[in-house]
């Protein structure tokens, strides 16, 4: 045998045993916390990844591990180590600790730029000290007619439904309503016949949000220079070259009304009127901010503008429709949603008003009952850039850590024997739900959701208008679920109307 391959083989067995001790070394740091069954080299990458259906699988069987051993569970890609806990002390120390986000988000950048969902923790702790006060009560209140408006252009869309079979409301109404109204309330068109989303901005949307989940289904393609080799990488390209134009379109025209409007005021000035308009976009409070504020520049605004959009709009749609489906399901949740709506509206059928969302305490109820059990994102990512000890185990720098919604809800050391029950009731209970860190839908502590305000108000209004005219029928047992970084549902064929007697 030729020298050379005495050589090469000796290096090859070198580099394997170096990787080794590197692999000892690192896996020795979460010795006694569970795992599965670890392979030499790539741990346990041929049992976590696979489509949709065997994620959502591998989430709720670790969810069981952990709550049976009250301890987190530790996933090996290879090297890198990933920590799934929803232990709420845990939680709680973990999103306090930690803003920084695993290389995973860098997959939305392309589209989404450095807005608060993908920015690196730095340009995040700059950035939300001028953002988190953005979506205020007073902010969404002037959205409510947008609200209303697009609630009663599904109720009566839904109505083409009523004395058909099951059909496929996310897809084929409810996705289209959220994306319309979040454009309208980020965006700022006001007019509800001045329709943003056409079906080429609608189609890119999708698209977009396809290839993202493709990319961080498929390892292979995880690193930068590879993907901008492939195909999907051309095809992200274009699309987000059809958002951004919307986005950039709409910015140029709104930063010329507010010139606009800035002058007439300036004219007007002297006869003392305030101004009545109430409605403030999204955009127009980030253009304002950017006018004092140079290091928010043009692209940041259209970076926070398009998280916003992709933040809300299938959060939103993928709730309305669990909702749907639960309240199909239990005939006796549903009217005793009907009894609240109708102990507020009566007979009318009048827009609601921010008062009436105040009183609709049992729709709030199930709205957080619907969450707990089907959070929409059902983890959310965390990187350790130090070491944190926890009451019983610490975690090492340079660990991601997966914080569990889906598992939290479900916990029965936190919700007690009935947590897989859903009963909104436990949300009025005096003692109150769970524990804070146990609810985790719009996750926990720092980087949490900041348009829970927003979508509460939303939900709330679309599901009135819906339960005030309309009946839900569904069968749950069908259902099947997929984690494509949201919670999706395999099929969607599972909620008929009937139009609602009034009793
Ligand atoms: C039921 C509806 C919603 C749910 C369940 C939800 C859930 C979440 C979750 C879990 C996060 C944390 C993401 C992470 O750490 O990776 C988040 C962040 C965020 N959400 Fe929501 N969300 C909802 C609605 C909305 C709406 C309507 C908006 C805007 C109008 C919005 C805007 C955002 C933004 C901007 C962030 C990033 C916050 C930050 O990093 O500082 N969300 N949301």
């Amino acid at each position: 045998m030729p020298l050379w391959v005495y050589i090469a083989s000796l290096l090859v067995v070198c580099v394997c045993v170096y990787l080794w001790v590197l692999e000892r070394r690192a896996r020795s740091k979460f010795a006694g916390i569970p795992t599965y069954p670890l392979l030499p080299f790539i741990g346990n990458v041929h049992q976590v990844l696979g489509d949709g259906k065997q994620v959502f699988q591998h989430m709720d069987r670790i969810s069981r591990i952990c709550d049976d051993n009250m301890s987190p569970f530790v996933v090996w890609l290879g090297p890198c180590s990933i920590l799934v806990t929803h232990d709420p002390d845990d939680v709680k120390s973990i999103t306090n600790a930690f803003v920084e986000k695993p290389y995973y988000y860098s997959f939305g950048r392309i589209w989404l730029g450095d807005g608060l969902v993908t920015a690196p923790g730095v340009v995040w702790k700059h950035n939300i000290k001028k953002l988190a006060g953005t979506f205020t009560s007073s902010v969404v209140d002037g959205y409510l007619e947008i609200f209303n408006a697009q609630a009663h252009r599904l109720v009566e869309n839904l109505k083409t439904e009523v004395g058909k079979g099951p059909f496929d409301v996310i897809h084929k109404y409810l996705a289209y309503t959220t994306l319309e109204t979040i454009c309208q309330t980020a965006l700022g068109v006001s007019m509800i016949s001045e329709s943003i989303v056409t079906t080429e901005y609608y189609d890119a949307f999708n698209r977009c949000l396809e290839l993202i989940i493709m990319r961080a289904m498929n390892v292979l393609v995880h690193p930068d220079c590879i993907y901008r080799l492939t195909p999907a990488y051309r095809e992200m390209v274009k699309c987000v070259e059809v958002l951004h134009n919307v986005s950039d379109t709409v910015m140029k025209k709104r930063k010329q009304e507010q010139k606009d409007t800035k002058k007439s005021k300036a004219e007007n000035n002297n006869n003392g009127k305030a101004s009545a308009a109430k409605f403030k976009a999204f955009l127009d409070i980030l253009l304002e901010l950017h006018e004092t504020d140079a290091t928010l520049t043009e692209q940041q605004v259209r970076s926070e503008v398009d998280t916003i959009i992709v933040g809300g709009q299938e959060t939103v749609a993928s709730t309305l429709f669990y909702t749907m489906l639960m309240l199909g399901s239990k005939p006796r949740v549903q009217d005793k949603m009907y009894a609240e709506l109708r102990s507020i509206f009566g007979d009318s059928s009048s827009p609601i008003s921010k008062e009436d969302l105040s009183r609709m305490v049992y729709c709030e109820a199930i709205i957080n009952e619907t969450l707990r059990l089907y959070p929409p994102v059902p983890g959310v990512l965390r990187y350790a850039d130090r070491d944190l000890p926890l009451k019983s185990y610490t975690i090492p720098k340079g660990t991601a850590i997966a914080i569990n919604s889906w598992g939290a809800g479900r916990s029965e050391r936190v919700w007690g024997p009935d947590a897989k029950e859903y009963r909104p009731e436990r949300w009025l209970e005096d003692q109150g739900p769970g524990q804070p860190g146990a609810f985790l839908a719009f996750s926990y502590g720092r980087r949490a959701c900041i348009g829970k305000k927003y979508a509460m108000a939303l939900l709330k209004t679309v599901l009135a208008h819906c339960v005030r005219e309309l009946e839900f029928v569904s069968d749950p047992s069908n259902l099947e679920l997929k984690v494509d970084i949201a919670l999706r549902a395999v099929a969607g064929n599972l909620i008929q109307v009937k139009l609602r007697e009034r009793k």
